[in-house]
């Protein structure tokens, strides 16, 4: 049950300053930042990561998007970890984003919107879709070495 997640602050979240706001919610409920760095991701390394999607119409949007500055990149460990994330993180569609999530609280772009103007939806944050997404997206984005083994007061009052 313990977990580890891939989340991305996408280009959007960095240049709105988003960064320590959104680390700050997944520290407060226990997660653990086992890996993190700043990487600008170039055409190549984004057809890697978003393989399941380089056929989709919405692609080179998706692409212009994820390259047009440096993202943050976390491994977050935690019980449920890619779960958890994920209904932190909210819905796709900042519009149909929960208020209390981190896109319902900080985005507000709808497809409806976004379509019209033939830009990419701009929603902050990628994440883990499955345990098996993430351990796959977690070693392309991260050498063991760059992970690190520590422990947090939280492993004392939930492990
Ligand atoms: S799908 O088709 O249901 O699998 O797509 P979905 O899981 O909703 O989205 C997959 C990723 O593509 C992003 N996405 C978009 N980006 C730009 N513009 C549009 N219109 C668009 N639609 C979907 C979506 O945010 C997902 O990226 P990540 O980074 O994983 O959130």
């Amino acid at each position: 049950m313990r977990e580890k997640s891939l989340v991305l602050i996408k280009p959007d979240g960095v240049q709105r300053g988003l960064i320590g706001r959104i680390m700050q919610r997944f520290e407060d409920v226990g997660l653990k930042m086992v890996g993190m760095k700043m990487v600008w991701v170039d055409k190549e390394f984004a057809k890697e990561h978003y393989a399941a999607h380089v056929d989709k119409p919405f692609y080179p949007g998706l692409e212009c998007m994820i390259t047009e500055g440096p993202v943050v990149a976390m491994v977050l460990e935690g019980l449920h970890a890619v779960e958890q994330v994920r209904k932190m993180v909210g819905k796709t569609e900042p519009k149909s984003a929960e208020p209390g999530t981190i896109r319902g609280d900080f985005s507000q772009h709808s497809y409806a919107y976004t379509d019209a103007k033939g830009i990419a939806i701009k929603n902050l944050i990628h994440a883990s879709g499955n345990v098996e997404e993430a351990n796959a997206e977690v070693a392309l984005w991260f050498k063991e070495g760059e992970m690190h083994d520590y422990k947090t007061v939280h492993e004392k009052h939930v492990f």
